[in-house]
């Protein structure tokens, strides 16, 4: 008998799914059944560890399709979604994905019917998986804890993050590519995961009391939330749309939430007498900001993935140089200005007879932002709010460093460093003092030399090298 007489006699397929995310496991079966012409009526989706006895009276086996059975039709904007929606806790999702793969044959552009039930349910299954993955990468929150093993000995953070869905393993890469090189493990009710910087694993669900409830770094992180929380901008509703309550019990910061609300007319007032946050609250020492900048989540570029790139050089140095952002080497190799414009910045600093290893190099963004073009990462420029809530840390740098003369390289490094918007052409060459006694001076950023061409490359390189040789003398005198 074939699998469409089987069909034809009133036959049931019941599919157990062996995971409740596995979509490649659904999309198998779905085309085989209709492939075999097996409406959507006739099959049971069933959760894993479900049962399938409602439909016990019926055909249980999966049907074979026929070599020359046609090719299933999906659209992309389907797969997609369905690849999101499967996440979805709703027991009826596998059931409405076969619905819509089924309709699909008879109607390819189902999916631009945005009246059609069923598309509205998978695209609003798809919003709410998307916001719990959002949630997920917004407030894991890692604690220390150290190893007792002597074999295995270092340092092992551990993140307790209840997911409304299915999304753990969907986002094991977010969490690899972002935190490549620690140590860490997720727990969650749904289960868990481990990577030791090479190797991930998947583990068991686990409970609130198996993650350590705080460590040091917290502190830190407190700090940093309290000094960047802006009472003027307070706006209870919007905050707790961003930051919902049921996730600050693992959220450091989260303690600090009601007394800052309270505190906050008050704290407005000072603050706009005071202008700046407190040096108190700044981390002491330069490894304590390396530290809490691995954790680091103001910033919405982390949620690209990258590495966390600190600035280098003698922790009194003079002088500091602040660049953008890091780029793709500085990425990969965890130190700034490592690429080309780097070594561009490194021939013209010897050529001004200053020592690379003499100066403290940074980036007022600390990540490298970009966008995906075929396999190439390719820069993109920070906005005015991602440089301004990353400026906390290379003010922080400053504070510790102490550099007599800081030299910001383009308009970023400017904005990083002063707190507003400055033109290049009006400010370079033109040193202004610091609320700490410093000089700022400011000048072009290699990479627009790098991306310009004949006479304006000329133009600009001569501009470069005189603004370096004025660095250079003015360093002279400011560290004789
Ligand atoms: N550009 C920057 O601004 N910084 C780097 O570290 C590298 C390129």
């Amino acid at each position: 008998m074939t699998a469409l007489q089987h069909v034809k006699l009133g036959a049931y397929y019941v599919v157990t799914m062996p995971e409740p995310d596995d979509f490649d496991f659904w999309r198998e079966r779905a085309r085989a059944l209709v492939q075999c012409d097996v409406p959507p009526d006739r099959v049971a989706w069933v959760e894993p560890g479900g049962s399938g006895n409602l439909f016990s009276h019926g055909e249980r086996r999966m049907p074979v399709p026929d070599r020359d059975a046609p090719q299933v039709r999906a659209s992309r904007a389907f797969v997609t979604l369905a690849k999101n929606a499967i996440l979805h806790t709703d027991t009826e999702r596998f059931a409405l994905l076969y619905r819509l793969l089924w309709r699909h044959q008879a109607n390819p552009r189902i999916m631009e019917d945005k009246t059609d039930g069923d598309v509205r349910r998978i695209d609003e299954l798809a919003r709410i998986v998307r916001r719990d993955s959002h949630k997920m990468h917004a407030f894991v929150r890692f604690r220390l804890v150290e190893e007792s093993d002597e074999e295995e000995a270092g340092e092992h953070y551990v993140a307790w993050f209840e997911p409304e869905h299915h999304i753990l393993r969907a986002n094991a890469g977010f969490f690899m590519r972002r935190f490549a090189n620690m140590k860490w493990s997720i727990l969650t009710p749904r289960g868990s995961l481990h990577w030791d910087g090479k190797v991930m694993e998947e583990g068991p669900p686990a409970q609130r009391s198996d993650a350590p409830a705080g460590d040091p770094a917290e502190d830190l992180w407190r700090k940093y939330y309290a000094s960047t929380f802006n009472p003027s901008r307070l706006k209870i509703g919007a905050m707790l749309k961003e930051m919902p309550k049921k996730y600050w019990k693992n959220m450091p910061e989260a303690s600090l939430i009601p007394e800052l609300v309270a505190g906050a007319q008050a704290r407005e007032s000072a603050m706009v007498a005071a202008g700046e946050v407190k040096d108190e609250a700044r981390p002491d020492t330069l490894a304590a900001i390396e530290k809490a900048l691995g954790i680091c989540r103001r910033c919405p570029i982390g949620e690209l993935g990258t590495n966390a790139v600190m600035g280098e050089g003698p922790s009194d140095a003079s002088f500091m140089i602040v660049g953008e952002q890091p780029g793709d080497q500085e990425d990969m190799q965890g130190r700034p200005f490592v690429g080309p414009a780097g070594q561009l910045l490194d021939m013209h600093l010897a050529e001004a007879g200053i020592e690379r290893k003499s100066a403290y190099v940074t980036n007022t963004v600390k990540h490298f932002k970009y966008v995906m073009r075929g396999k190439r990462r390719l820069h993109q420029s920070p906005t005015a709010k991602e440089i301004d809530s990353c400026r906390w840390w290379v003010d922080s740098e400053r504070a510790l460093v102490k550099p007599k003369l800081v030299l910001a390289l383009g308009a970023s490094a400017a904005r990083g460093v002063l707190g507003r918007t400055v033109s290049i052409s009006r400010a370079r060459g033109v040193p202004q003092m610091l609320d700490d006694g410093s000089e700022l001076w400011i000048t072009a950023h290699p990479s627009y030399l790098l991306r310009l061409e004949g006479p304006a490359r000329e133009e600009q390189e001569r501009l470069f090298t005189a603004d370096l040789a004025a660095v250079a003398a003015r360093l002279t005198e400011l560290v004789a």
